[in-house]
């Protein structure tokens, strides 16, 4: 997820695209860069790190000119640093793109490309696109923009500036949003609303698999494909702060709304074109290496260590492979059996929490192998693993975690699946059937989305008691331990996730009309089971929110409520159950009027022991 920025028109671009750049930072801030074109010359600045370090030389060494590009980086593929940062040029330097999404097939058109002799200077897939143009250039920028695209597979928002024709500026999407701004004698191009505000609130929202011509006067639109679309532009009725928020009151409700989006996202690029195997190039064991693996040790901290409890589930049903899991804080004091046969799977969406990271260190130096699940570029644990698996979940802002939870939820499923075929534990035909329900969750996640309104009643009702209790079993005991750390932590009420067995050996005793339960009872192997302490918690008066599937009659004769999710593979579950839970917390704490993206006491990533 990055920010990019176009405008063209009679004002200098610089201080518009640095202060539409601002606007976007919450999309990504491992780099920053614009280019402007004047007299003939394109000129570029790029810089790694935060955008006011760019601006900064910016004052110091203006760029001049009436048309220009800018971007701010959520690095994906290469280090952040000053050549991976954006906008990148062609061989001659006179074609400049700016682009947000990933490319997926950009190693097969580098190689073609280079073969070709095109010269290379960053590790991005973005680069491709600039020589790829540059390959189809003889005139016409609009057509070698919409021939290069029909042969990108990926997603992207890109915006491409050429010396050779001053006064234009060409953009397309796919997957990746972008929106025309038009104002009087000038156009803008942003990925989002915020960059657009203090010029205009007349705007177009491009459309997947469209490309514009964007010239001082306005914007021509077609498909890929050269047919014409007309639509009037709409208007923005926003005010600037809720727009950065996409709308959203908070950014934690923007991000459990953007999951449906990320999941998918984090699906894309390692299912195979036949969509039957998984492929993880990030992973740099050989099959032989991985079938020789003993055991998988789990290091994470909070949700991320919730997350590596089921992808436990997961990758004991699925590889036939044993996982021992610990939090960090917790794992780093102890003394694990490892060695070169063990996998040490690390999750952590920032890469830079301390204890996750003396742990990770302590798995490498007994040999272990090292494959990192993590959100962020060039962080920490990215530099210091053997092998890598972004999740792409985009900046997460909120203090509580929800889209880097399903999102690593997602990346372990992948992985599960990928060493049982390599392992040979699972037959093709169930494989097959996995890899099915997981491409379903994006399309059920956004069904259990619309939960929405229920599940507001429902915090409205219960965010004045003092003391919860979070039941799941199996695959979902995780689950009822991520959906009371969510509470905790944004509404400060007190909530116990616990292991729905073990409710008889001691937590039994917290219920009372005033302890409201909240049991994840969907179908699957330990469905009979949760019923049996659904109605133990009745027997005592104990009110009972359920998480279940939606067309289930049995659920109804013993919850007093229930929230419905749609019927996948018991495994994948967890990624539908968590939503309703963070929906939850989230209007509770909003009905308390707390400080919800930034809860008391908490850091957005913990980098101290
Ligand atoms: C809870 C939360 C924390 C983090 C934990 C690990 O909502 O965000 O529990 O999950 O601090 O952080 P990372 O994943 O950055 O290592």
């Amino acid at each position: 997820m990055c920010g990019i920025v176009g405008y063209i028109g009679d004002a200098e671009a610089m201080p518009i695209l640095l202060d539409g750049l601002r606007k976007l930072e919450y999309r990504g801030y491992d780099s920053a860069g614009i280019a402007v074109l004047s007299e003939g010359m394109v000129s570029v600045a790029r810089r790694q790190g935060k955008l006011e370090r760019l601006a900064g030389e910016m004052q110091a060494n203006p760029l001049l000119g009436r048309v220009g590009i800018g971007h701010t980086c959520w690095a994906t593929h290469g280090v952040p640093s000053d050549t991976n940062a954006h906008p990148h040029a062609d061989c001659t330097g006179r074609i400049v793109v700016v682009h947000n999404g990933i490319i997926e097939n950009y190693l097969s058109l580098r190689e073609r490309l280079e073969v070709d002799g095109h010269v290379f200077t960053s590790e991005t897939d973005t680069e491709v696109l600039a020589h790829l143009i540059e390959s189809r250039f003889i005139g016409d920028l609009y057509d070698a923009v919409r021939q290069s695209l029909l042969e990108v597979v990926g997603s992207y928002a890109v915006v491409v500036l050429c010396r050779d024709i001053p006064d234009t500026l060409v953009a397309a999407r796919l997957h990746s949003p972008l929106i025309l701004g038009h104002g009087r004698g000038e156009q803008f191009v942003a990925s989002d609303v915020p960059a657009l505000l203090a010029y205009t609130r007349q705007v177009t929202y491009l459309q997947n698999g469209e490309i514009a011509v964007v010239t001082r006067e306005g914007a021509r639109v077609t498909r890929l494909d050269g047919t014409e679309i007309r639509r009037e532009p709409a208007t923005i009725a926003w005010d600037a702060a809720a727009a950065e928020k996409g709308g959203y009151k908070h950014f934690m409700l923007k991000e459990i709304h953007e999951q449906p989006a990320v999941i998918a996202e984090t699906l894309r690029g390692r299912m195979g074109e036949d969509r039957a195997h998984v492929h993880l190039p990030g992973l740099k064991l050989s099959p032989d290496e991985l079938r020789k693996i003993t055991k998988v040790l789990v290091i994470a901290c909070g949700t991320a260590y919730h997350a590596g409890f089921v992808g436990k589930y997961a990758f004991e049903s699925l590889a036939r492979v044993p996982v021992e899991i610990d939090v960090a804080s917790e794992l780093r004091y102890r003394t694990p059996i490892v060695d070169e046969h063990t996998l040490a799977l690390v999750i952590s969406q920032s890469g830079e929490t301390a204890d996750t990271l003396a742990a990770m260190r302590d798995a490498k130096e007994h040999g272990a192998h090292v494959l990192a699940v993590t959100n962020v570029v060039g962080s920490s644990v990215d530099r210091d693993a053997d092998s890598i698996l972004y999740t792409y979940a985009g900046p997460e802002i909120a203090v509580a975690s929800t889209k880097a939870y399903t999102t690593q939820l997602m990346t372990l499923y992948q992985v599960a699946l990928y060493l049982a075929e390599v392992r040979g534990t699972l037959d093709d035909d169930a494989r097959a059937r996995f890899i099915e329900a997981l491409q379903r969750l994006p399309e059920q996640m956004a069904t259990v989305l619309e939960t929405e309104p229920l599940v507001k009643k429902l915090a409205e009702a219960f965010c004045g008691v003092h003391d919860t209790l979070y039941l799941g079993r199996g695959v979902n005991f995780p689950t009822a331990l991520e959906g009371a750390l969510k509470l905790k932590e944004i509404s400060y009420i007190h909530a116990e996730g616990y292991a729905a067995g073990e409710m008889k050996h001691g937590p039994i005793a917290l219920i009372t009309p005033q302890c409201p339960t909240v049991a994840i009872a969907v179908p699957g192997g330990v469905y009979e089971k949760m019923l049996s302490n659904i109605k133990e918690v009745k027997a005592r008066q104990g009110h009972v929110i359920a998480v279940g599937a939606t067309d289930d009659p049995d659920l109804r004769k013993y919850a007093d409520d229930i929230i419905p999710i749609p019927r996948t593979a018991e495994l994948f579950t967890p990624v539908l159950a968590i939503v309703p839970l963070q929906l939850f917390s989230y209007y509770c704490a909003d009905t308390l009027g707390l400080d919800i993206d930034q809860p008391r006491n908490l850091a957005k990533s913990v980098t101290v022991e």
